[in-house]
């Protein structure tokens, strides 16, 4: 089915085998003794070279031979006669299916700013940084499904257009189908939502963990993933409006096993791209390297391989919220009176807190438990003190909060109670409720990041460069 691909390609033995190229002109050089087209497909990080002899074409047909320009070329796949590649072809046919015009193709090859390709959304994918990203976000997503998929784990398909605010965070995007010019009113004089297309308010999901814990009340282990929207205002290289999220959720599973899951479940997509996209790892991995020479001695990041592998590698530090808090009152940085915000039992940590725990003081990833009930979400299962919640997150070198979960609470009451407390009326989750009335079970889950996942692999610095076409305050072009 289509053409073979470059990435398939490369791979055969040369043979002078007639062969179809398919793909965009990366370069065109031309010397006294032939013509090199470096030709790429999306397949992979690497070109083909396609080899003409001068004379060969028409000036005419070779003007339209440009960076950017779609070609597919017909010819004999040969070993290469220069170094840098095993094989190339020599051409017998060039058809041009589009050309790219040189004074108007942004693209050139040459280094272009990563906030200059963020303009240029719908091109960027053709460069080797922003295909090396795709094809690992790819390879990640796949290792996530598989994941689960060979620990007995279903997919459950949870809403994006929901009427709850599982987070209780309140920053979500409203979905309607109302005239804006013409909203209509109760007697009040408040917005009549009944006349709504749901009948009632309704808003892009923030998770889908409420949904997910209906799922894993049935089916025992299921996961989510899908696009999750916060209208958050957060101009920051951490956070998008629309990001995707993987909520595996678990019947009989508690907080330790959520650990152990989560742990595990990291390492084990990580190891698949080290196995699965060892070309697109060295080149993000060469291309950092060629960044931090501009930088001083200190500011240089590990290799990227080597942050992967010692991930892998290593078990993460596990300690609860109360000794984290004792780490950092004691620590230089509050001593010297350095950390912007302050320190002290109770506060929610900010992410330069984080980063000391994680960067400075353990060097290596986190998870930190039992926070304060008072900062994390209703549906938490409380200490037996009454103080602190079964909370959990991951906290990453470079990146901060990764994973966030928890055991949830599985009784009635004291869900009831933390729903009155936060002030959600309990009528808009009766069915979320219900499930700790008929067959209540411990239950614990949690959500990865997934874009803050492929920002670590990818070593990237910026989160809307790891996404297809991000979404962030005022932007929404593409
Ligand atoms: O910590 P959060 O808000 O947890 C939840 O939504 C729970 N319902 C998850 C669960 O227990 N099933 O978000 C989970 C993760 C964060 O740790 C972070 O990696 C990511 O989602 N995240 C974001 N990623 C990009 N942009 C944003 N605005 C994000 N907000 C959260
Ligand atoms: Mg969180």
């Amino acid at each position: 089915m289509g053409p073979l691909q470059i990435k398939e390609l490369l791979q055969q033995t040369p043979d002078a085998q007639s062969v179809t190229l398919k793909g965009w002109v990366r370069t065109k050089r031309e010397s006294k003794n032939a013509i090199f087209i470096a030709l790429n497909d999306g397949s992979t990080i690497h070109n083909i070279q396609a080899v003409a002899a001068p004379g060969q074409f028409s000036a005419e047909l070779l003007l339209t031979v440009t960076t950017g320009s779609c070609l597919k070329i017909t010819g004999q796949l040969v070993a290469s006669q220069g170094s840098g590649q095993a094989v190339e072809v020599k051409i017998d046919d060039i058809f041009v299916y589009g050309t790219a015009d040189v004074d108007s193709y942004p693209l050139q090859p040459k280094r272009h700013s990563l906030e200059f390709l963020r303009e240029i959304a719908h091109l960027r994918p053709r460069t080797n940084t922003f295909s090396a990203i795709l094809r690992i976000r790819h390879a990640l997503a796949f290792a996530v499904h598989k994941y689960y998929n060979d620990r007995g784990f279903f997919y459950l398909h949870t809403p994006i257009i929901t009427a709850s605010d599982a987070e209780g965070a309140g920053e979500m995007f409203r979905v309607t189908t109302l005239d804006l010019e013409k909203l209509p009113r109760t007697d009040e004089g408040d917005i009549n939502f009944k006349e709504d297309f749901f009948g009632r308010e309704a808003n892009l999901t923030v998770s889908g963990q409420l949904e997910g814990e209906l799922g894993a009340m049935a089916l025992s282990k299921i996961y989510t993933f899908g696009p999750t929207f916060r209208a958050e205002n957060s101009n920051t290289t951490r956070h998008l409006a629309e990001f995707w999220m993987i909520e595996p959720e678990m019947a009989f599973f508690e907080l330790e096993d959520n650990m152990d899951l989560a742990e595990d479940f990291i390492k084990t997509v990580i190891s698949y791209a080290l196995e699965n996209c060892k070309d697109d790892l060295a080149f993000l991995e060469n291309r950092l390297a060629e960044e931090d020479k501009n930088k001083p001695q200190n500011e240089r990041s590990i290799p990227l391989l080597e942050k992967l592998n010692f991930v892998v590698e290593n078990a993460f530090e596990r300690l609860t919220y109360t000794e984290a808090i004792d780490i950092l009152l004691k620590s230089k940085p509050h001593k010297e009176k350095k950390f912007q915000y302050p320190v002290g039992w109770g506060i929610d940590l900010s992410s330069e807190h984080e980063r000391y725990l994680v960067e400075k003081h353990f060097k290596k990833p986190v998870i930190l438990t039992n926070y304060p009930r008072e900062i994390k979400s209703f549906y938490m299962k409380l200490d037996d003190d009454g103080k602190t919640v079964r909370a959990m997150d991951v906290l990453f070198p470079g990146i901060g909060e990764i994973i966030g979960g928890s055991q949830r609470e599985d009784n009635y009451e004291k869900l009831l109670e933390r729903v009155h407390e936060v002030g959600i009326d309990p009528e808009t989750i009766w069915w979320y409720l219900e499930t700790r009335k008929f067959g209540t079970a411990p239950h614990s889950g949690f959500g990865l990041g997934f874009e803050r996942l492929v920002l670590f692999v990818t070593g990237m610095a910026n989160i809307r460069d790891v996404i297809p076409f991000p979404r962030y305050p005022k932007s929404a072009e593409f």
